[in-house]
């Protein structure tokens, strides 16, 4: 029984833990679902809502002292669980515990800060998008770039096409928590014009290399450029949706982007079969009609 993982103790401290974050009710969930949650913060440690990862090196200062052990076992856990993974993929390298996954990306977190590769981008932001969430996420959501507001806020998703987002993560009934949002361009592209190509390769050295420390199962492209980016592909969103494709061991599906929602309302039915389809493999059973 050493190995395994107890459930009911991780599960009563995920309540606790969501305690201490204010959650006082939770929507009735089968047992896998919440189950699938106590693990990913055991392994969470804590949940990363925004701002900056805890320095390296200081992360042992924000676990609360009963964790200790959880983590270890639940990593110990992951490491089992991640060996075919990366055995069977050359393309990474050995899969990173928690504190090694927020130390790499506080690290890669400061380099996009300092960044000038664009000189307009970087002469024009407020400040540069990174990205939010758990560094165990089973999802990641890729988007093009900040806009007005995320340049405000620094946090990915926090305007109109982020409302938007928002509640197709809650008809997935997932929580924003529980996932990573990031750009592929981490400065707003003056005026919200789409980020030009060479902008979007000096970038893609910090969106593979975020996607390579988290090790997301699945990454949902939103919209034509994120999809474009990611799979280094010339086809139509249209034509690249309802199919998964691989980007180094991730299963990748492409829908359209929120913006593109919000001015293309009847377009949302097409993005609900697109999450229907990815919460089919990831095993989330809906129970929300469509609405
Ligand atoms: N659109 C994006 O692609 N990303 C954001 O963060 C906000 C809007
Ligand atoms: N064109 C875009 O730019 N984005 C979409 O999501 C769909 C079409």
């Amino acid at each position: 029984m050493s190995n395994t993982i107890d459930l009911n103790k991780l599960t009563r401290q995920y309540l606790e833990s969501l305690g201490k974050f204010g959650v006082r009710d939770l929507p009735a969930k089968s047992g896998r679902r919440l189950a699938r949650l106590s693990i990913d913060v055991a392994l969470t440690d804590e949940v990363i809502d925004s701002g900056p990862f805890t320095h390296a090196g200081d992360d042992h200062a924000t676990l609360p002292d009963n964790a200790t052990m959880n983590v270890k076992e639940a990593s110990q856990k992951k490491a089992q669980l991640n060996e075919g993974v990366s055995a069977s993929n050359g393309a990474y390298g050995p899969a990173l515990d928690v504190r090694q996954r927020i130390s790499r990306l506080n690290e890669l977190r400061q380099a996009v800060t300092e960044c000038t590769r664009c000189p307009e981008l970087s002469s024009c932001r407020t400040q540069t998008v990174f990205g939010t969430g758990s560094p165990s996420p089973r999802l990641c959501f890729l988007g093009e770039g900040p806009g007005a507001d995320e340049d405000r806020l620094g946090e990915p998703f926090v305007g109109r096409a982020g409302e938007l987002l928002n509640r197709i993560i809650s008809a997935c009934e997932m929580r924003r928590e529980e996932l990573y949002i990031l750009n592929t361009v981490k400065c707003r592209p003056p005026g919200n014009r789409n980020p030009l190509d060479k902008e979007v390769s000096n970038c893609r050295e910090y969106f593979e290399q975020q996607l390579e420390i988290l090790q997301p199962e699945f990454i949902c492209a939103l919209g034509t450029v994120a999809a474009k980016a990611l799979l280094n592909t010339g086809e139509s969103l249209g034509r690249m949706r309802g199919r998964f494709f691989d980007w180094r061991g991730s299963k990748v599906i492409v829908t359209y982007h929120p913006a593109y929602l919000l001015r293309t309302p009847e377009a949302k039915a097409k993005t609900w079969e697109d999450m229907q389809m990815l919460m089919k493999a990831m095993g989330v059973e809906l129970t929300l009609s469509n609405s």
